[in-house]
């Protein structure tokens, strides 16, 4: 039949955190501060600002961090020393993945880079730097954690320096970290770091890294580059969903792509699931039609709601009473604050209050830059007003 496939072809989405897409789209503002970065950095002999990507849970911030990984690879040729922070590791980590990055620029001969060769691809980066999805496991050794992150850090850009490299350090998760280490890794990058180091530091986080600002973060990251992420707006959104299936040569039909469009909204992750199971719905055709997409449509809802589902179960019954709350209040506010959300609950502010810390600090919550209360994971709140009773 013509209108089959003659193979398996393999599903061109990803859904799922940490999973690089095959379309990357949308974005370009922070791909061009970073490029930007890197050509001060490497160019004009300055370190530059921080970035730092700030958004909630599936918008894309540690893809996005990947992909500068990749162009201070396939620009520079400059590795990324990568790191995802946990309470209480981050300098140890930090330390144990800055001498790893620093033997696989001591093989290189500080003049490979002239005769052209052994250049680092961005996919040696990703297979043997990178800490996203395998790459090098950290192990507690006491002799490294003996090492400060300041003298590794030195050694290690000085080793990049002799090759003509700089380094790209990318910290995930900072929100993770204590007040006193950011203050630690503040220090060393602040006043360790001499003017003139091709060295790019790009954070990402979730809002509550906010939080730790007034004081509570230190100068360097203060004084950072901040780009909030938030969902990829329309047309992004629909190259984040056609794009891959047309690179496939199984192209969606503009109905197809409005009808999923209109579950997954701008939302990242969704957009990655509907594309997911409308590939499976067309399975053996030679393009994804609006009947697939509705085919689809009951998985890619399932699987949405079971994210909701998780966030909700961990919430205790007065917290979804807040959360029930919240949603409500968003449909006469886009973005509630605590005393639009008290209103619905018929309590005063401070009587509350304790929930709302208790759901930002679960990570179900958080405060936009501007006051407002949001759920992390976009659409929460639509389900919660779909399906879930306050008990
Ligand atoms: N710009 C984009 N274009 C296409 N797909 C994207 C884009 N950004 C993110 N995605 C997809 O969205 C999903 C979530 O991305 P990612 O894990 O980077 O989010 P995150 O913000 O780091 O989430 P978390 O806060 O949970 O760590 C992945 O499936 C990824 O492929
Ligand atoms: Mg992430």
């Amino acid at each position: 039949m013509a209108e089959t496939a003659s193979r398996r072809q393999p599903n061109p989405y990803r859904p799922g955190f940490n999973q690089a897409p095959m379309v990357f789209a949308g974005r370009q503002e922070i791909l061009d501060a970073a490029g930007e970065a890197m050509e001060v950095a490497a160019f004009d002999g300055r370190t530059p600002r921080p970035l730092i990507l700030v958004g909630p849970r599936g918008v894309g911030k540690t893809v996005t961090l990947g992909e500068i990984s990749h162009a201070a690879a396939a620009q520079h040729s400059w590795p990324t020393v990568h790191v995802e922070a946990t309470a209480g590791g981050l300098t140890e980590t930090l330390t144990v993945r800055l001498r790893a990055v620093r033997s696989l620029l001591e093989g290189r001969t500080p003049t490979d880079r002239q005769r052209g060769g052994a250049r680092i691809t961005g996919a040696k980066v990703q297979a043997s730097i990178l800490g996203v999805g395998g790459g090098i496991e950290v192990e507690r050794d006491t002799t490294e954690s003996r090492r400060s992150l300041d003298a590794e850090l030195r050694d290690t850009m000085t080793v990049a320096m002799e090759r003509e490299a700089g380094l790209l350090l990318t910290l995930d998760e900072l929100q993770n970290a204590s007040s006193a280490e950011l203050h630690a890794l503040g220090g060393v990058l602040q006043e360790n770091v001499p003017e003139g180091w091709p060295l790019v530091v790009a954070v990402g986080a979730l809002p509550s890294l906010r939080g730790k600002r007034s004081g509570r973060l230190p100068t360097y990251l203060e004084r950072a580059e901040w780009h909030t992420l938030e969902t990829l707006p329309g047309s992004d959104a629909r190259a984040a969903l056609s794009g891959p299936a047309e690179r496939s040569h199984r192209p969606m039909t503009a109905e197809a792509v409005e009808a999923l469009l209109a579950l997954s909204g701008g939302y990242p992750y969704a957009i990655q699931v509907a594309g997911h199971f409308a590939w499976r719905a067309s399975h053996g055709r030679t393009a994804i039609t609006e009947q697939h997409a509705r085919e689809a449509e009951p998985r890619i809802v399932a699987d949405l709601d079971q994210l909701f589902l998780s966030r909700w179960e961990d919430a205790s019954p007065r917290e979804r009473e807040y959360l029930t709350a919240l949603a409500a209040a968003e449909l006469s506010h886009p973005a509630p604050n605590g005393g639009h959300v008290a209103a619905v609950l018929d309590e005063r502010v401070t009587a509350v209050s304790y929930l709302r810390d208790r759901l930002m600090k679960k990570g179900t919550i958080y405060r936009d830059g501007a006051g407002g209360l949001r759920f992390i994971t976009p659409g929460m709140g639509d389900w919660v007003r779909r399906t879930a009773n306050p008990r």
